[in-house]
């Protein structure tokens, strides 16, 4: 008997039971970051880039020991120890959501986009393209993937996201994918402890709850690529103990 595929929502987009949610465009795959794709994840970030999302560099992970304790690890450090473990779990939590977009030809790493819930509840989109990609309508094509996924298949009606009012590109990027502008807090603190001038931007749009893989809520994000404000809650990875 053939395949029954189910209707996510969203035309094209595999919904998996492992949380790995992918979709073509044009000219990319956009699909939930796993662990073993963090290094291309944070290699898209240039220093522009840095300096605009207020990175504080460099990632780290706490690992969680059996007796409770913590020990912090670089990414660099703690990616490859999972790996060996066998873990290689998506970013996929109801916190923090990454999206990984390749190039679907050569498969390399162009641009990526998250959703992470703020300190309101709501649900916040950002993201970054590659530095030698801009400008070429690869941010358009993945945020708005993403925000399909978002609204028609996580059932997230409305979309914010915040940006410097210096930061032409991304204001021109969020209108161009539907982002309208509204009101919110005209200082905010990056994770790096910059206060920035800010904009901020809404995108909504009528919602369909498709999910059948949603993100988990427990345990804590396994990784975090574009970090909300407060960084102790979420610049790490709190990962298990490979055993
Ligand atoms: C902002 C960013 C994500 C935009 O992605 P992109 O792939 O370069 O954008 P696109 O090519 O898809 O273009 C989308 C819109 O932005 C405009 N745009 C892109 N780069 C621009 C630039 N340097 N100056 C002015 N407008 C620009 C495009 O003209 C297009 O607008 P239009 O539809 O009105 O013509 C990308 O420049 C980036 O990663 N910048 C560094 C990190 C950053 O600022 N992230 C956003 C923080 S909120």
């Amino acid at each position: 008997m053939p395949a029954v595929l189910r209707d996510t929502g969203v035309s094209g987009l595999t919904c998996r039971r492992n949380g790995v949610h992918a979709v073509r465009t044009p000219r990319l795959r956009v699909a939930v970051a796993r662990l073993v794709d963090i290094a291309d994840v944070d290699g898209l970030r240039d220093e522009v880039a840095t300096y605009v999302h207020g990175v504080p560099t460099p990632a780290t992970a706490t690992v969680v020991e059996p007796d409770g304790t913590t020990r912090r690890l670089t990414l660099a450090e703690a990616v490859p120890m999972f790996l060996a473990a066998g873990l290689n779990p998506p970013a996929w939590h109801a916190d923090l959501m990454t999206f990984l977009a390749r190039d679907r030809r050569t498969k390399a790493p162009i641009v990526h986009v998250s959703l992470y819930r703020d300190s309101g509840g709501g649900y916040q989109a950002g993201g970054t393209v590659g530095a030698a990609h801009r400008g070429q309508g690869y941010g358009r094509e993945a945020l708005t993937a993403v925000c399909a996924i978002a609204h028609q298949h996580l059932g997230i009606a409305d979309l914010s996201a915040g940006c410097e009012t210096t930061n032409l590109p991304s204001q021109r990027w969020l209108a161009s994918c539907g982002f309208t502008p509204t009101t919110g807090p005209t200082r905010h603190t990056l994770p790096d402890g910059r206060v920035i001038d800010a904009y901020w931007w809404q995108r909504s749009a009528p919602a369909a709850d498709m999910c059948r893989n949603r993100p988990t809520t427990d345990p804590p994000p396994p990784h975090i690529a574009h970090p909300p404000a407060d960084p102790t809650a979420h610049r790490h990875a709190n990962l298990p103990t490979p055993r």
